[in-house]
Formats: structure tokens, C-alpha cells, sequence
């Protein structure tokens, strides 16, 4: 396929799409992440939509230990609950713990998963520094219409902060699991109980060399064209 010209190198763009993983073994927990770097990306990452341009987004950093260990505190019994079932999510479908057929991809990518995700367990505490996202409203009582505009209005700025940081070689992992106790985590942090938090991201330098693309389904099994299960 041609491409028209471009103001930007596409390949770079495409490589920190496809290799800003949810990092957890490779986080360096030793070096401390200037807050200018995690400034600038968040300037970057406030380029996202933001719904009727209302950009009521905040980013709560956490730099002092004392604070990440108790958040992690939380984010610990939100995993153990998580690992025990003891949650709704695991009705979704949307689960660690479910099971899939055993040559299917994602099975086979469970035990390095729980590998990696055992470790940010164990070590949260130790990672120099979070960024909490978070959104100007409650609205778990809400319609879809108004949750999707509200979700929509900090998932894509989140995200662009991990594609951000990526790209300045730090890297960081999306996490939910302290949201079991949001509220705790709110008072300890002081986040008004007007705001949701949309998730966690521990932010640390990348030790070793690149990352590489994950293993996913193939498009063609997810795509369906014109109407559902037409492809
Ligand atoms: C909504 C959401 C919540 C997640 N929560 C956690 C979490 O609490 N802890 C964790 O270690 N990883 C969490 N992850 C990361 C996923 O496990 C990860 O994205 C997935 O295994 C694919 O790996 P990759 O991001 O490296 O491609 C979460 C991801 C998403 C999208």
C-alpha cells in the first residue's frame, strides 16, 4: 500500500506503539525518575480527547515511600482477592483466572503473567514512583452514554502517558487492582470524593535492552465488517 508523506518517521511510531508492554520484572527500582521527564510526558499525554473538552483529568504522582507502601499495602489485598475469584470481574470474563483452551495464545502466556505479575505484587512498594489518573466525577450509577464519556475522557490520556514515558525509555505497567480499595486510597492521598480514579502506573527506568511486540489474535478474528460476525 502506498502511503501519502508524512511529517513524522511512521516505523518509530508504529515501534513504540507495539512495545510499550505492561513492564514488571524489568522496572529498575534503584534510579530515581526526574519529575521533569514525567512533567513533559504528561504535557504530551494531555494532547488525548477529553469529553466536550472539559479536561477535568488529574495525575496524582506519589514520590514518597511511606505513601507507596501503603498504597501497595492495598494493592496487594486487591490481588489476593483478585487470585482468590473473590471479585465480579471474574464473571466478565475479562480475568486472569480464567482458563482457556491449552493451545490457545493466551494460556500459554498465563504462567509468565502471573510470573510478572507476582513480582510487582511483592515489589510495588519499591517502584520509585506511581502516577494516579484520575477524572473530575463519580458516575458508577450512570448510564453507558455518560460512563463511556467519562472513561473516555482519562483511558486515552493514560495510555498516551505510557507511550509517552515509553518513548523517553521509562517505562510502566497499567494496574487496577488498588481500585478494590479506591476509596482508602483516596483519603490517604487526599483525592476529593468527587473524583474517580482510573488506574495506577508504577513508573520506573527500563533496565535492560528494547522491548519487543506482544503475541496477540490475529486481526482477522477480531474484526468483523458491516455487521457482527461478517468478516
Ligand atoms: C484494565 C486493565 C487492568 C490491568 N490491571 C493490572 C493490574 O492490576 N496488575 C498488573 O500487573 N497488570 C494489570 N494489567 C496489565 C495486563 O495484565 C496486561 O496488559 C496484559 O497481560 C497484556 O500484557 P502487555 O500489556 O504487556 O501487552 C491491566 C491491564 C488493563 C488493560
Amino acid at each position: 500500500m502506498t502511503m501519502p508523506p508524512v511529517e513524522f518517521d511512521l516505523a518509530s511510531v508504529d515501534h513504540v506503539l507495539q512495545t510499550t508492554r505492561s513492564v514488571r520484572l524489568r522496572l529498575d527500582l534503584e534510579r530515581p525518575v526526574p519529575r521533569e521527564l514525567v512533567e513533559e510526558a504528561i504535557r504530551v499525554a494531555l494532547q488525548a480527547p477529553t469529553g466536550a473538552n472539559t479536561q477535568t483529568w488529574r495525575f496524582l504522582v506519589v514520590e514518597d515511600p511511606a505513601t507507596r507502601a501503603a498504597i501497595a499495602d492495598f494493592y496487594r489485598k486487591g490481588a489476593e482477592r483478585y487470585v482468590a475469584g473473590q471479585t465480579a470481574l471474574t464473571r466478565t470474563g475479562v480475568s486472569m483466572m480464567r482458563e482457556y483452551e491449552a493451545e490457545d495464545l493466551r494460556q500459554r502466556q498465563r504462567e509468565a503473567l502471573f510470573k510478572s505479575g507476582g513480582f510487582l505484587m511483592e515489589r510495588l512498594q519499591d517502584v520509585p514512583l506511581f502516577v494516579i489518573p484520575c477524572i473530575g466525577s463519580r458516575f458508577e450509577h450512570e448510564d453507558v452514554f455518560t460512563q463511556a464519556s467519562m472513561w473516555g475522557s482519562i483511558l486515552p490520556a493514560t495510555w498516551s502517558l505510557m507511550l509517552a514515558l515509553r518513548a523517553r525509555r521509562v517505562a510502566s505497567a497499567w494496574t487496577t487492582l488498588h481500585l478494590m480499595y479506591e476509596r482508602e486510597v483516596a483519603e490517604l492521598v487526599g483525592i476529593p470524593a468527587d473524583y474517580t480514579q482510573a488506574a495506577l502506573l508504577p513508573v520506573a527506568w527500563l533496565k535492560g535492552g528494547g522491548l519487543k511486540p506482544a503475541k496477540r489474535l490475529p486481526v482477522g478474528e477480531v474484526v468483523y465488517w458491516g455487521r457482527w460476525g461478517e468478516r
